[in-house]
């Protein structure tokens, strides 16, 4: 992180963009009309997600809340409409860490026939022990990037004929992490992603945040190849205590007392994504990352094109030989 975007946390000061990490995510999108837009938020049930999703919300779109936690997801959504009578929102069912479960969630979604311009790759898990999914794939990668990579996919024919159609740009944002700094060594461990004795709760949380800005690079560019209307970004929410720290919560604790000038609020957690996903001077901007709500540089992993093409073809693999088993 550079010296500004240290001042700029810290005191809230704005950047380029005119918003900073004091600014919250109804301030970011003040007075813009989302009416005319579909939104598929992933883990839009509690944290950023659900904030991201009111406020989406209320700026007039409808919003998909996915997730593997219906009863949450409900809950959720009565929140949203309390204060928000008029509020247009879904609830489906998605768990990312099951490939199968990721098909039947974009075969109900198709069930509903409604158009999709914006897809908030917002889910995930952090630090837990190792685990591996249904499909015998590490929990974190699966979770974070994995379902995801097949969610895009599998939304993305749904996403370039909405753009077509509509002539509106489609937005894809993928929730990475400043944490996508602390992998492993290489990166991502192509050779041996389920190595459960090398396996450090930390790595492979940043390696799967890693994964998720490379994954936004390499689709942004297949994107911009084909002429499609549809942008692809990642951010970082910044730091907020959230469900998240689950699997941390006594380490996040202390962290956060010696921290704690780093720490934002839910609503401003929320805003980058609200930003990077509905504000209109990010038209045509892809394969950028961005932290309170203004562009930076990521690590040089992160911006390195031949990983990025490496991960996609490994996912592809991956996501096929679960498929063929
Ligand atoms: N909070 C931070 O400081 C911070 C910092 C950097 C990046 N981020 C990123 O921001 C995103 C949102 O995190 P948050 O802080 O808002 O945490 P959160 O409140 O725990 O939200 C994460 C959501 O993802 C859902 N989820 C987890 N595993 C899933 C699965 N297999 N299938 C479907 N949904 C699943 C969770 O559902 P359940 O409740 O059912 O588990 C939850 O609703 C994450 O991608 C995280 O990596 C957060």
């Amino acid at each position: 992180m550079g010296l500004f975007a240290l001042v700029s946390l810290v005191t809230g000061m704005a950047g380029p963009s005119g918003f900073g990490s004091a600014s919250t995510a109804e301030q970011v999108t003040e007075g813009i009309d989302a009416s005319n837009l579909t939104a598929v938020i992933t883990g839009g049930a509690s944290g950023i997600g659900l904030e991201t999703a009111r406020v989406l919300a209320l700026r007039g779109a409808h919003v998909v809340i996915a997730a593997r936690n219906l009863v949450a997801a409900n809950e959720a959504k009565q929140l949203i409409l309390k204060d928000n009578t008029s509020a247009r929102v879904d609830v489906l069912k998605l768990d990312l860490c099951s490939l199968k479960s990721v098909r039947a969630f974009v075969n109900d979604f198709n069930a509903l026939q409604v158009p999709l311009n914006l897809l908030i790759n917002n889910a995930g898990v952090m630090f837990c022990p190792y685990q591996e999914s249904e499909d015998g794939i590490e929990m974190q990668f699966a979770t974070n990037h994995l379902g995801h990579f097949l969610l895009t996919n599998l939304l993305l024919d749904k996403m370039k004929n909405t753009a077509k159609v509509t002539g509106i740009e489609g937005r894809i944002v993928n929730l990475s992490s400043i944490a996508h700094q602390l992998t492993y060594p290489q990166g991502i461990r192509f050779d041996n992603i389920n190595d459960k004795i090398g396996y450090n709760d930390k790595f492979a949380y940043g390696q799967s945040k890693l994964a998720n800005i490379l994954h936004a690079n390499e689709l942004s560019r297949r994107l911009q190849e084909e002429g499609a209307n549809i942008t692809a970004n990642s951010v970082h929410p910044g730091l907020i205590m959230t469900n998240l720290m689950r699997h941390s919560a006594i380490l996040m604790r202390v962290l956060q007392v010696f921290t704690y000038l780093f720490w934002k609020k839910v609503p401003q957690g929320a805003a980058t994504t609200c930003y990077v996903a509905l504000h209109p001077n990010l038209k045509g901007v892809a394969g950028k990352y961005f932290q309170d709500c203004n562009e930076m540089k990521p690590s040089a992993l992160a911006t390195d094109e031949e990983l990025a093409k490496k991960l996609w073809d490994f996912s592809e693999k991956l996501v096929n030989s679960v498929q063929n088993n």
